[in-house]
C-alpha cells in the first residue's frame, strides 16, 4: 500500500485516525499547521515513524512536498465549527473552500488515486420532518456558514467523478464524541460530561433536537473502511458516518450523564442560536461497506468520567480543548 496523506492529522479525529491506519499497515504522512498547539501531538507521531509536515493547506509549495508520493489523501484540515468559521469568514473560505479545491486539483495532478472528504451530518441541517431519518439522497439545508462550506465542497469533489483516476468519497460524520489524543471539549457529548463532572451548572438549549453522534475512534474506523473498500464501491460516493440507533435528543443526553454521575445542574433554556435538528440513517455504510461502530454515547460518556477522574487532560478547561478561544 501507497503513502495515506491525512491533512489535519494530528486534530482530534486525525490523530486516532493516522494511529489507527498505523495498526493497519498503512503508511501515514501528516500535513497539520498545528493550529491548536499539538507539538507535543506531532512529535509523539514522529516517533512512531509518521512523517509530520508542519505546513499549512493553504500553501502550494506544501501541498506539492505533502502529495509527493501519495496514493491516498484523507481531507480533514478546516476550521471546524460553526462557531469558528462565523468568527473569521475569510479564513474559512481560504481553508475550507479554496485550499479544499486546490488540494483536489493538486491531488488530481499528483496521481493520488482516492479522496476522502470529512463532511458533516451538519448538511441535513434543519429537516422537514426530523423524526424520519435522512438518508444520504436527502434534502440538505445546511444552516451555517461552516455547513454551507462542507456542502459546496461536497459538490465540486464529486462533480469531477472518479476523471483523472481520483476516486473521491465524501464521508458526512455525525457529531463527535469520545476521549481524543487532541481532545476537543466543545463538542455536545464531552462539554455536557466536562460541565457536570465539574459539578458546574450546565444550560442546555434546544434540548428535544435530535443529532446523531459517533466515537471518535469509529470516525477513524470509517475512514479506514473506506480506504481499503473496494474502488468502485466508493469512489464518486456520500456515505454518513455513524450508527442508526445513535440519534440522540440533548435531553437524553443529559439524563445518560446524570445516571452516571449526581455531579452538576442542569437548567434548559430557550435559544434561536443553533437550530440543527435531524436524525439521520446510518444503514448505507452498513449495507455497502459492513461498516459497524463499536462504541456508543454511554460508553463514551463513560470512557470521558473516567479520563477527568484519573486527570489525564490537566486541566479541561485548557483553551486548547476548543477551537475558538
Ligand atoms: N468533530 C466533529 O464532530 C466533526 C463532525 C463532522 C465533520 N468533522 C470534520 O472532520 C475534520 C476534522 O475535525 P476534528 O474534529 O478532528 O477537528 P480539529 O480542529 O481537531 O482538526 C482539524 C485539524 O486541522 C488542522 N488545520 C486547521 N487549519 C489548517 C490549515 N490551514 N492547514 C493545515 N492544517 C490545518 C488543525 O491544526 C487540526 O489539527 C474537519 O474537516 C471537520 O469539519 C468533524
Amino acid at each position: 500500500m501507497g503513502t495515506t496523506l491525512i491533512t489535519g492529522g494530528s486534530g482530534y479525529i486525525g490523530s486516532l485516525l493516522a494511529r489507527e491506519l498505523q495498526e493497519h499497515e498503512h503508511d501515514v504522512r501528516v500535513l497539520d499547521s498545528l493550529l491548536h498547539g499539538q507539538e507535543d501531538i506531532a512529535a509523539e507521531q514522529e516517533q512512531a515513524g509518521i512523517e509530520v509536515l508542519r505546513a499549512d493547506i493553504r500553501d502550494a509549495d506544501a501541498r506539492a512536498r505533502a502529495l509527493d508520493g501519495a496514493e491516498a489523501v484523507v481531507h480533514l484540515a478546516a476550521i471546524v465549527g460553526d462557531p469558528a468559521c462565523a468568527r473569521d469568514p475569510q479564513v474559512s473560505d481560504e481553508v475550507n473552500v479554496q485550499a479544499t479545491e486546490a488540494l483536489v486539483a493538486d491531488a488530481k495532478s499528483a496521481g493520488v488515486s482516492r479522496l476522502v472528504f470529512a463532511s458533516t451530518c451538519s448538511n441535513y441541517g434543519r429537516m422537514a420532518d426530523p423524526t424520519v431519518p435522512i438518508t444520504e439522497d436527502g434534502e440538505l439545508r445546511p444552516v451555517s456558514l461552516y455547513a454551507e462550506q462542507k456542502v459546496g465542497m461536497e459538490k465540486l469533489i464529486l462533480a469531477g467523478g472518479t476523471a483523472n483516476g481520483l476516486a473521491p468519497t465524501c464521508l458526512r460524520f455525525a457529531t463527535v464524541y469520545g476521549v481524543g489524543r487532541r481532545m476537543r471539549f466543545d463538542l455536545t457529548v464531552n462539554e455536557f460530561t466536562r460541565e457536570l463532572w465539574a459539578d458546574r451548572e450546565l444550560e442546555v438549549f434546544g434540548e428535544q433536537f435530535w443529532r446523531p453522534y459517533v466515537h471518535v475512534r469509529d470516525a477513524g474506523r470509517a475512514v479506514r473502511t473506506v480506504l481499503e473498500a473496494p474502488v468502485e464501491k466508493v469512489g464518486g460516493n456520500v456515505f454518513n458516518a455513524g450508527r442508526s440507533g445513535e440519534n440522540y435528543r440533548k435531553l437524553d443526553i443529559v439524563e445518560e450523564i446524570g445516571r452516571q454521575t449526581d455531579k452538576g445542574k442542569v437548567s434548559y433554556v430557550k435559544k434561536d442560536e443553533d437550530p440543527r435538528d435531524y436524525k439521520v440513517s446510518f444503514d448505507k455504510i452498513k449495507a455497502e461497506l459492513g461498516f459497524e461502530t463499536l462504541m456508543t454515547v454511554p460508553d463514551g460518556i463513560a470512557e470521558i468520567i473516567t479520563a477527568l477522574d484519573e486527570h489525564r487532560f490537566g486541566d479541561p478547561y485548557d483553551p486548547r480543548y476548543k477551537n475558538i478561544p
